[in-house]
């Protein structure tokens, strides 16, 4: 009879020991589960980061970003070092003034760091800055609208990922300005033709 007390008294013990045994196993595994999803989760999305960075880069060489942006290009060197730091060259627009290719690097004071990459993406796909002004026209942006959403956010990401060059490009300067740097400029022939 003493027997069977004790035993009813130390069943259930086991039983809760089990139970508290599987739950604890339950949640280590879950834990388990969960931290391996968000390690394979960053991975992915770091891999799915370097992918758009390499298509930014393939886009902006085949926009020829690189030549109107980096200095020295137009003098026939472009400088490898300053990779889209902004071109010492402004390109002369009759009536509208002479505009220079910025610096397009993430630095603060000089280049595109204060930007997010929706401006960045507003800016080469309806030439409008975030401070209003609507770029001139040599800037291809009429072109660059035609990206897909997508290309033009790896673009964007891709200046971002850029060494951040310390470059303020001169201008822009006013259809009355004289401008105090290198210009392109289309030049009448003399005597004008007749059309
Ligand atoms: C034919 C020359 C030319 C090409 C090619 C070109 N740009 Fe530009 N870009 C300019 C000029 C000039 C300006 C400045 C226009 C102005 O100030 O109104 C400009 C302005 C910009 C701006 C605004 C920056 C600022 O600080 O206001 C961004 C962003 C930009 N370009 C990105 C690009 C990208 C990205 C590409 C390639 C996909 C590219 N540009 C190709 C000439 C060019």
């Amino acid at each position: 009879m003493s027997c069977m007390n004790l035993d009813h008294a130390t069943r259930p013990a086991p039983k809760a020991t089990i139970a508290w045994g599987m739950g604890l196993a339950m949640l280590v595994s879950a834990a388990f589960a969960i931290t391996i999803l968000f390690f394979v989760g960053l991975w992915r999305a770091e891999a799915a980061g370097r992918d758009q960075i390499q298509r930014g880069k393939y886009l902006v060489t085949l926009g020829l970003c690189t030549d109107c942006h980096t200095p020295g290009y137009f003098f026939g060197k472009p400088d490898a070092s300053r990779f889209l730091g902004g071109s010492e060259v402004g390109f002369e627009i009759p009536g509208l003034g002479v505009f220079h290719g910025p610096n397009l690097t993430p630095d603060k004071d000089t280049g595109l760091g204060q930007w997010s990459a929706d401006d960045i993406v507003k800016a080469i796909q309806t030439g409008a800055r975030p401070d209003g002004r609507v770029l001139a026209p040599i800037m291809p942006w009429h072109a660059f609208a035609q990206l897909t959403g997508e290309d033009a956010q790896a673009v964007a990401a891709f200046l971002k990922s850029l060494p951040a060059v310390a470059n303020k490009v001169p201008g822009p300067f006013g259809p009355a300005d004289t401008p105090s740097s290198f210009v392109f400029k289309v030049v009448a022939p003399t005597p004008p033709p007749t059309q």
